[in-house]
């Protein structure tokens, strides 16, 4: 690595050792959990956004679960103590890589109720109705996460005892856990949301404080009949009548029969080679793997080590690939089952090239930034997992915005979704994370909203070597990317590549996003004057990673020190 490279992971891991002992401070007291972002073990890893998900998970582990049985856990303990973005009223996606070296998808995303259409959230003049996408009963999909982990457990269970998985959700439900400094902040700032958007009585009501007790018991009740009843304990039944009765409060569209039919799917993976590595990742209607694929294929006949860690060569290389790929994205992506994407020409190597033809080594191209979005609120959460036996998980799960629709089901305790606003509401007008859309992710009854997570898992040699996911809405993709690229051409351990600082552009807004510490003033410099627009903003990505080298000896799971995330293994 350069001397600047070796600069950047010293500071780096300076920075990680604050953060680390800065969440095991609470107050000058006791630590409220025992937090770690860097661990490296031989043999089972888990790395999730909450240390009582991430205990939960290596329990499972511990048990003689497999990462599946583990990854079942952590999304109903998730769903519990992490619920801006864990959940049961959400979906998401899951790349599951067994010891034999074979890859599935599993695709858990929400689809558009029965009832819906294409202008549903316009007015009479075809504009878009404010926040009627994004808050409030209409903004809900057909939940997917508890179909996905029933056909999960189905498929793949090791321990195959379903209720063993579900009940340490339960307790943590019942029994409360202590919210964090940031999780009483975000509780507290989500007041007037959960006043306006609830009419019955839930558990987030109140002023939090850090260390303060969130004891769910409706939450608990649901998790109950999910836990003895399986899938139909949430699509059927009690809660799905609750889920129903919620809806009819607030003109939302989720009937019983869009309950009852909802069917998570098994997918075929995107596979693609970097640099010599295999990486595996999520198919539509995620655009995360199709979108990774092009971006490494585009750069991969550049030597970015020789370029440097953050040069503006670099950047400018990797922001030109950025603004090709979300181009496309907008264009030619959507759910498979509504639209034939075209998925082998986009991730061909020939097309990924003649995409870059046009590359100008010192000049910034244009987008047409008449649409400029504004990149909101980011919340998902991705978890990786490495069991004993060499199988592992990557998983990311959403409810979309921040605490999703912000709209609880009465009675059933839990958050739901608001991943309507991924599809494309109107064509051209940018949706909560600046991404504009078309036909191919145009709402339509039934249909998957396009997504950015990309859950991916890379091979060296054909055996595991990085297992990696994030949160962040649009910016998902260019953080896994950047994760990748920071081990494979810049040497970087998992807990450097993790920590080191991201930027972000995706074709429109116009605009190269970075995090303060990212991009030195030289760099930004020459950026500007080969005619790039940049702005600074918060924290990109929260990125959970796990490291397999040595042939399967050392294992590293770094925890991203952005926000709480914990990072354990044995
Ligand atoms: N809801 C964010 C995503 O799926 O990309």
């Amino acid at each position: 690595m350069s001397t600047k490279g070796q600069l950047y992971v010293g500071i780096i891991i300076i920075c990680t050792l604050i953060a680390t002992i800065g969440c095991k401070k609470s107050n000058g007291d006791q630590p409220l959990y025992d937090i770690t972002k860097t661990v490296v073990d031989d043999s089972a890893m888990v790395v999730t956004a909450h240390p009582e998900a991430t205990r939960i998970g290596l329990e499972i582990l511990k048990a003689g679960g497999n990462a599946v049985d583990a990854s079942i856990a952590v999304q109903m303990a998730l769903a519990v103590c992490y619920p801006v973005a864990g959940n049961i009223g959400g979906g998401g996606f899951m790349i599951y890589r067994d010891n034999m070296g074979n890859a599935y998808s599993l695709d858990y995303r929400e689809k558009a109720p029965s009832a819906a259409f294409p202008d549903m959230y316009l007015d009479s003049l075809k504009n878009p109705i404010d926040k009627l996408s994004t808050k409030g009963h209409l903004a809900a999909g057909v939940p997917g996460t508890v179909d996905g982990m029933y056909r999960a457990f189905q498929r793949f269970s090791k321990l195959k005892d379903w209720k063993r998985l579900i009940q340490p959700a339960i307790d943590l439900a019942e029994n409360g856990y202590k919210v964090t400094e940031r999780q009483a902040g975000a509780y507290n700032r989500y007041q007037d949301d959960f006043k306006k958007y609830n009419t019955q009585d839930h558990a987030f009501t109140g002023e939090w404080e850090k260390g303060q007790l969130l004891i769910q018991k409706n939450l608990a009740e649901t998790l109950k009949r999910i836990r003895d009843n399986g899938r139909d304990g949430f699509y059927t039944g009690k809660t799905a009548e609750l889920l129903v009765a919620e809806m009819n409060r607030g003109n939302g569209m989720i009937t019983l029969e869009d309950l009852q039919n909802y069917e998570s799917k098994w997918r075929d993976p995107i596979k693609t080679t970097y640099r010599g590595h295999t990486v595996i990742s999520m198919p539509p209607p995620s655009s995360g793997g199709i979108a990774l694929s092009q971006l490494l294929s585009m750069v991969e006949p550049y030597n970015l080590r020789q370029m440097g860690f953050q040069s503006p060569e670099s950047v400018h290389l990797i922001v030109e690939a950025e603004r090709r790929v979300y181009a496309d994205r907008a264009e030619y992506l959507g759910d498979p089952d509504f639209f034939s994407v075209p998925i082998d020409t986009l991730t061909s190597k020939y097309y990924t090239a003649s995409r870059m033809a046009d590359f100008n080594k010192e000049k910034a191209s244009v987008s047409d930034s008449t649409e400029a979005g504004v990149i909101e609120s980011e919340e998902t959460t991705h978890y990786s997992i490495l069991d004993p036996y060499g199988n592992a998980v990557s998983m990311t799960t959403t409810l979309n915005g921040g605490f999703g629709s912000t709209t609880i089901v009465g009675g059933g305790g839990f958050f739901l979704n608001n991943e309507m606003d991924d599809f494309s509401i109107k064509p051209g007008v940018p949706n909560m994370f600046g991404l504009v859309g078309a036909e191919a992710n145009k709402v339509e009854a039934g249909k998957r909203m396009l997504s950015s997570m990309t859950p991916s898992i890379v091979e060296k040699d054909g055996s595991l070597y990085i297992v990696v996911g994030t949160p962040g809405g649009s910016t998902i993709i260019t953080s896994v990317f950047q994760t990748i690229i920071n081990i494979i051409d810049y040497d970087m351990s998992a807990t450097e590549a993790v920590q080191a600082p991201r930027f972000h552009s995706q074709w429109l807004p116009d605009m190269i996003f970075h995090e303060d510490d990212a991009l030195s003033e030289e760099t930004r410099m020459a950026l500007s004057e080969m005619g790039h627009e940049l702005s600074q903003r918060g924290k990109i990505g929260k990125v959970e990673a796990i490291l397999v080298s040595e042939g399967g000896k050392v294992v590293e799971g770094a925890a991203d020190i952005r926000a709480d995330d914990d990072a354990k293994g044995f």
